[in-house]
């Protein structure tokens, strides 16, 4: 089993050949990060404000270069900034799981391909760096010793700030502007990457590749930090359950069942109101109280569920 990890992270021991049965596919690029939109700004808006009021927040921990694993010692030094554990089973949160690995996995699709799978993604981390404490996070890579780093394949940061809402430091020149960066360690100094500041932008890259947070010096940075793991073929999760929200309609014509389920986010062009459309039709209500049920269920829905 070890043994396939490793070779799935050496491009070139790559040859589409079957490791103890299993198809290993040869990656279509192995670029050290690709950046792309993952949220809209409004998206991300919604995180920020429901995260504020519900998630729970801790200081990070940090050594060696692992987080939050057991018995590793904070090192303030390295790593200063707040962060809260995303549920997944919540519907508001499990949509964003939902859609951020539809994009992930597509994207990883065209290029690394690396072996992964919705039952392989970590719990999201909400991260908060603050100027109050000169949040930041000096280099480091995500992969580790520990047993729960030892299998991450790609990280994910997804910007959920507006650019406008902090400044950083570029540790070089003491100057702004910047605050996630990605390079080489092997490449060393020059080539790397300055990640988009925009609310919405994410950076993906490889596990290994070195990358750090600029101390921040004004206002505060929020980021969704994701990392999955390699799917070594035990029992994963391959399939990402649908979001499911709960409501209670009251209507005569289903006085018997008042609690409904409506299942919303299938796929991106799964919208509330597409949901609500088929359960209205498939429950059958007349054309005098469709546009009262539909009401309702708009309302309870984005009220109880809340709506990415
Ligand atoms: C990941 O993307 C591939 C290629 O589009 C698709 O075949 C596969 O079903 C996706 N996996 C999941 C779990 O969504
Ligand atoms: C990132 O921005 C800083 C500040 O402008 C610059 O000095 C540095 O060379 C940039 N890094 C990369 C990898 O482009
Ligand atoms: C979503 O809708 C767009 C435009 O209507 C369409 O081009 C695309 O194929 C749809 N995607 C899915 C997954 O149905």
């Amino acid at each position: 089993m070890g043994r396939c990890r490793w070779l799935l992270l050496s491009p070139w021991a790559l040859h589409g050949a079957t490791v103890e049965g299993r198809d290993v596919r040869r990656p279509l690029a192995y670029p050290r990060f690709e950046a792309q939109p993952l949220l809209t700004p409004a998206q991300c808006r919604k995180v920020r404000r429901r995260a504020a009021s519900e998630l729970q927040f801790t200081e990070a921990t940090v050594g060696s270069g692992s987080v939050g694993s057991h018995g590793v010692k904070a090192q303030r030094g390295s790593r200063r900034a707040k962060f809260a554990g995303v549920p997944k089973t919540s519907f508001f949160y499990s949509q964003v799981y939902r859609l951020l690995w539809d994009r992930i996995n597509a994207t990883n699709e065209k290029l690394w391909r690396f072996a992964i799978a919705p039952g392989t993604m970590e719990f999201m981390q909400y991260s908060i760096y603050a100027a109050s404490d000169l949040g930041g996070y000096s280099w480091h890579e995500d992969v580790g010793f520990h047993s729960e780093t030892a299998s991450r394949a790609l990280s994910v940061s997804v910007q959920l700030s507006e650019g406008a809402a902090y400044e950083a430091k570029f540790w070089a020149d003491g100057k702004v502007r910047y605050s996630q960066v990605v390079r080489s360690r092997w490449d060393f100094p020059r080539i790397g990457v300055n990640a988009s500041r925009d609310a919405g932008q994410a950076i993906m890259f490889p596990s290994h590749v070195t990358h750090r947070v600029t101390p921040v010096t004004r206002g505060e940075r929020h980021s969704l930090v994701l990392w999955l793991q390699l799917d070594t073929g035990s029992e994963v999760d391959r399939e990402l359950p649908a979001p499911v929200c709960n409501v209670q309609v009251a209507s005569r014509r289903i006085s018997s069942v008042n609690m409904v389920e409506l299942t919303y986010g299938r796929t991106d062009n799964c919208t509330m109101q597409d949901s609500i459309g088929a359960f209205v039709e498939a429950h059958g209500f007349p054309a005098q109280h469709q546009s009262s049920v539909k009401r309702q269920l708009g309302e309870a829905m984005t009220s109880k569920c809340g709506v990415l």
